[in-house]
């Protein structure tokens, strides 16, 4: 039996942000209310970087990090709700970008839960005997489809890309779960694309993200506990034997209130959200990545990935750190 393991991750995030002051200056709000609501103080937002651009620079950096050249990798998948183009697919341009010439390439829409569906998925190919190195990615430019006139959802998002290789390894796969709701997928959509910077105004409203706030928020605090439950309801281990909950950065409260209903410790909850906001798909590698280069990853260490969002969709994953 095979599985695969992390053996190296990257990140990037544009030099440019905002913070909630120059939010302030955008829409009627202040930097009390969003720090309050949401713990979020900045979020960084591509100027000259592209779901591409950044996609890339994650990629090699978790290359490099995992000492594993680009001719070695079997698959490039990408996670994003926001690529630059229809096709080629972002994973086909990463691939000729760094020269992983024998991978097979392909994008996967899943949101805010799309790191976690795209690294269960190279886990499958791995454990099915198709592959046996994977580059996974989340990279999103939220600010390009972001409505900056609504103070109820511009607040939270910005960009950014996060990256993991999976190498194979000889063992028993880890457990994961993954959830969808189609029939709930109004309350966060978004109808249709045209390119744009975030500081071009755009007549049509279908190109805009729509969120109910507060369903967004029940469904998370609800499906999260029940996702870990029922993913460690798989293995013999209880919450006290997970090392770290590495869960998808959407609201501070959200993380503290998950933390609360599964009566763990909310040190146990890294949190990045007050620098990034909220990346979707990037936000869960992003995370792992500095979590890795802080040296807070030991070997033997369990952690538990969690993604939640549009959709809906929902998926929690246990790993091992090498
Ligand atoms: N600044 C100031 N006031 C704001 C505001 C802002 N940025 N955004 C909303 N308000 C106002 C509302 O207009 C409302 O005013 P009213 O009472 O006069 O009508 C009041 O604040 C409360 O609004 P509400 O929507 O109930 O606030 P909330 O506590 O639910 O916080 C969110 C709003 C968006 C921060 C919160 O619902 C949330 O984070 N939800 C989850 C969203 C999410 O994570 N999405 C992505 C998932 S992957």
């Amino acid at each position: 039996m095979m599985r695969g393991k992390i053996c190296g991750t990257g990140s990037y995030v544009p030099e440019h942000y905002l913070d909630n002051h120059d939010i302030a200056g955008i829409v009627e709000t202040s930097d009390e209310w969003i720090r309050e609501r949401t713990g979020i103080v900045r979020r960084h937002i591509a100027d000259n970087d592209t779901t591409v651009s950044m996609a890339i620079k994650a990629g090699q950096a978790a290359l490099e990090n995992g000492q594993v050249e680009a001719q070695e990798l079997d698959m490039i998948l990408v996670s994003t709700i926001t690529p630059n183009t229809i096709i080629p697919c972002t994973a086909c341009e990463v691939q000729k970008a760094i020269g992983a010439v024998r991978a097979t390439c392909f994008d996967l829409s899943a949101a805010c839960s799309g790191f976690v569906f795209a690294y269960n998925t190279a886990q499958a190919y791995i454990a099915a005997g198709i592959c046996k190195t994977v580059l996974v990615i989340g990279s999103e430019t939220l600010s390009t489809i972001v409505d900056w006139q609504d103070r109820g959802s511009c607040i939270l998002f910005g960009d950014g890309a996060g990256a993991a290789v999976l190498r194979a390894e000889e063992g028993e796969c880890y457990p994961w779960v993954t959830h969808s709701d189609g029939a709930k997928g109004e309350v966060l959509s978004c109808e249709s694309r045209n390119q744009r910077n975030w500081q071009e105004k755009e007549q049509d409203r279908k190109t805009y993200t729509y969120m109910d706030g507060q369903a967004v928020f029940k469904f998370a605090v609800k499906r999260v506990p029940e996702v870990v439950r029922e993913l460690l309801k798989k293995t013999e281990l209880s919450v006290d034997d997970i090392d770290w909950f590495v869960l998808h950065q959407a609201n501070q409260r959200i993380i503290e209130s998950i933390a609360r209903r599964m009566k763990t410790d909310i040190s146990k909850f890294p949190m990045n959200i007050a620098e990034y906001g909220n990346t979707s798909s990037a936000s869960i590698p992003i995370l792992l990545d500095e979590l890795n280069r802080k040296g807070l990853l030991g070997p033997g260490q369990k952690i538990v990935l969690a993604g939640y969002g549009a959709g809906l969709s929902w998926g929690a994953a246990l790993l091992e750190w090498a």
